[in-house]
């Protein structure tokens, strides 16, 4: 792969589209992919605002994209289509036609590629439908009333002579050596790729006996092209039959257009409905990639399951070159599935797309990664309360964790994060040079705190306005320092999280020198060692020990609910005191028995 960055080009579109693409998407920055995710317009708002639900500027992307991931899009018949556009675009006689049929046919997609593989661990199966796009009984020809050379036609058949025109309809299935040829080299071609060892064409050729016929030629010629992948062809109906009940027992299914437009929603059932059934759509030269459901209009806003795009995703990753993401994806999908403790309604459970989404990422994960992740759920939950509550719930796991004579350098901040310790000592002798004493910072994560232990010095400094640029410019939390700190004005006005003892102006470059960094500092009784929590508001610092991060936080939703309930009750007319005695006042921090 080439040190450039590849192109993908995100169209979300409408409904549920948009939002399993956004919850998804995450995963491709998790796995460090060298991409750049360009984002562009499609859909039914741009049909009724522009008149066109996929316009020009879209289609520019789609030339430079190195693929192009969809969410889906709306699509209505053409008399909602006509009344729903923008009042200036009335009577100018505008047609709706679907983007996927503008994107199939502008850019010759010809195969439309359905994989399907178990969820589950019992009765494994992995097979693929391939579905040829541009032409058979969706070739577009299809009439009512036909046209007059076709009805004339239609007449000289036997058995139909009679039939008058307004009582007919035709449906042509219209099929090409070529188109028959290329879809057929497709699915020999995929399944030896994807080491699938049977191709099965599906058709119906007791009853269309010559256009069957005509293409079984094609599918032999290519068969003896492939002499170790077994070949065979079955009627349709038996084929969604045999689907049903021995998934396992196929691989490539390849049918003409409605043929395997039916066979693959039965994929979709076998595979656990349409919130995990991926696809894409490939030609000679340009290809996208979509989930089979559509817009979904009647779910509520983050409700459907993203694992259909997350396997999209994975089709895609394959197919830019990233094999081992894309079956990182798939087990991570079929872990969610198997753990069934974050699934969304259509698979029983009550997760949101996002929550499953969540969970499908973490997966993903290096253990590292994960734990990082983890910790920063669990530090968003804790941001939620203050100080005085999070003393409250530290009080009643019996530990000191306030940090006295330490103040916010300005009112209205608050930061929730693990330390970064750094410890300075005085210099006994005089010495004339600045040691880089604060070059530490560049070793420090983002969202950490920084923890500065100047023995609580206040006659020299060591923190000041470059110092909190560089911090700003890393992601970093905030600073806590048991000492003086300057450059308090510019601090200030950066809103830059800083909490200290006192400010002064002489530097501590040659007065002080680094003397431990992410080692235990002690701060007046409380240790602190690195990675410890450290919360702060406008009431001051607080340390969390690590390993009571969990407990604190349980015990705090407790002391919150409490004091809630309290308050409500005292509104209600009741005393403080009775209050207090109902809802356990004494120990706030354990759960009421009402609320198990
Ligand atoms: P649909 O696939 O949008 O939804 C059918 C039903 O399947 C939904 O009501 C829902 O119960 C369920 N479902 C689908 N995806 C789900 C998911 N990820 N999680 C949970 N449940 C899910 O098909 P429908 O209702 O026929 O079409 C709705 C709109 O979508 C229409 O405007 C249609 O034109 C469009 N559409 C777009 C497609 C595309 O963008 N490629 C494909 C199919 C439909
Ligand atoms: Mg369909």
């Amino acid at each position: 792969m080439s040190a450039e960055k590849l192109n993908i080009l995100v169209l979300p579109g409408d409904g549920i589209g948009a939002d399993v693409i956004h919850a998804a998407l995450p995963v491709i920055e998790a796995f460090a992919i060298p991409a750049r995710l360009h984002f562009g317009d499609i859909g039914w708002s741009f049909w009724t605002e522009e008149g066109t639900a996929l316009p020009e500027r879209t289609w520019s992307l789609i030339a430079k994209a190195d693929a192009v991931l969809l969410g889906a899009i709306t699509s209505k018949p053409q008399r909602e289509a006509e009344r729903e556009l923008c009042q200036r675009l009335h009577k100018k006689n505008l047609r709706y036609t679907s983007p996927i049929l503008q994107l199939r046919q502008k850019l010759d997609l010809f195969a439309n590629v359905r994989p399907c593989f178990s969820l589950q661990d019992e009765k494994p199966f992995r097979f693929c439908i391939v579905r040829e796009n541009t032409e058979g009984l969706y070739a577009g020809m299809d009439y009512h009333p036909v046209p007059e050379d076709l009805y004339s036609f239609i007449l000289r058949e036997k058995g139909w002579e009679n039939t008058a025109k307004e009582d007919l309809s035709c449906t042509l299935r219209l099929q090409t050596r070529k188109g028959l040829s290329r879809i057929f080299r497709f699915a020999f071609h995929y399944a030896s790729q994807h080491k699938l060892p049977r191709v099965t064409l599906a058709d119906k050729a007791n009853v269309l006996r010559s256009s069957a016929h005509f293409a079984r030629e094609l599918f032999e010629a290519e068969a003896k092209r492939y002499p170790q992948l077994q070949a065979d062809i079955l009627n349709v109906d038996a084929v969604a039959l045999w689907l049903v009940r021995r998934p396992e027992e196929f691989g490539v299914i390849v049918a003409e257009n409605m043929f395997a437009d039916i066979l693959s929603d039965v994929g979709a059932a076998v595979m656990g409905g349409l919130g995990f059934a991926p696809s894409a759509n490939i030609g000679e030269k340009f290809c996208y990639f979509e989930p089979v459901h559509g817009s979904a209009p009647r779910l509520k806003a983050n409700q459907a399951n993203p694992g259909a795009m997350f396997l999209t995703i994975a089709m895609m990753l394959e197919h830019l070159g990233f094999q081992q993401e894309a079956e990182k994806i798939r087990a991570a999908v079929k872990a969610v599935v198997r753990e069934g403790r974050f699934l969304t309604y259509d698979q029983g459970g009550r997760a949101s797309t996002g929550d499953m989404a969540k969970a499908v990422i973490e997966h993903c994960l290096q253990p590292q990664q994960r734990a990082a992740m983890n910790q920063r759920q669990k530090l968003q939950q804790l941001y939620a309360f203050n100080s005085a509550e999070v003393s409250d719930a530290l009080d009643s796991c019996g530990v000191e964790g306030a940090l006295p004579g330490i103040k916010p350098l300005a009112n209205g901040r608050k930061m929730v994060g693990p330390a970064y310790t750094v410890s300075y000592s005085p210099y006994r002798e005089n010495v004339q040079s600045f040691k880089g004493a604060a070059n530490y910072i560049d070793a420090v994560p983002a969202n950490s705190v920084i923890v500065i232990d100047n023995e609580g010095r206040e006659d020299c400094t060591v923190w000041g306005g470059i110092l909190t640029q560089t911090a700003l410019q890393k992601g970093i939390c905030g600073t806590v320092v048991h000492g003086a700190v300057r450059d308090v004005e510019s601090i200030r006005q950066s809103r830059y999280p800083l909490y200290c003892r006192n400010y002064y102006m002489r530097s501590g470059k040659n007065r002080v020198y680094k003397s431990g960094e992410q080692t235990p500092v002690l701060i007046h009784e409380v240790k602190i060692h690195p990675g410890d929590i450290i919360f702060a508001d406008d009431n001051g610092v607080l340390v969390i020990p690590a390993r009571l991060l969990d407990e604190v936080i349980s015990k705090v939703q407790n002391i919150k609910r409490t004091e809630q309930k309290i308050v409500a009750a005292v509104q209600e007319g009741a005393t403080l005191e009775q209050a207090r005695q109902d809802h356990g006042y004494d120990q706030p921090w354990r759960q009421q028995d009402k609320d198990k």
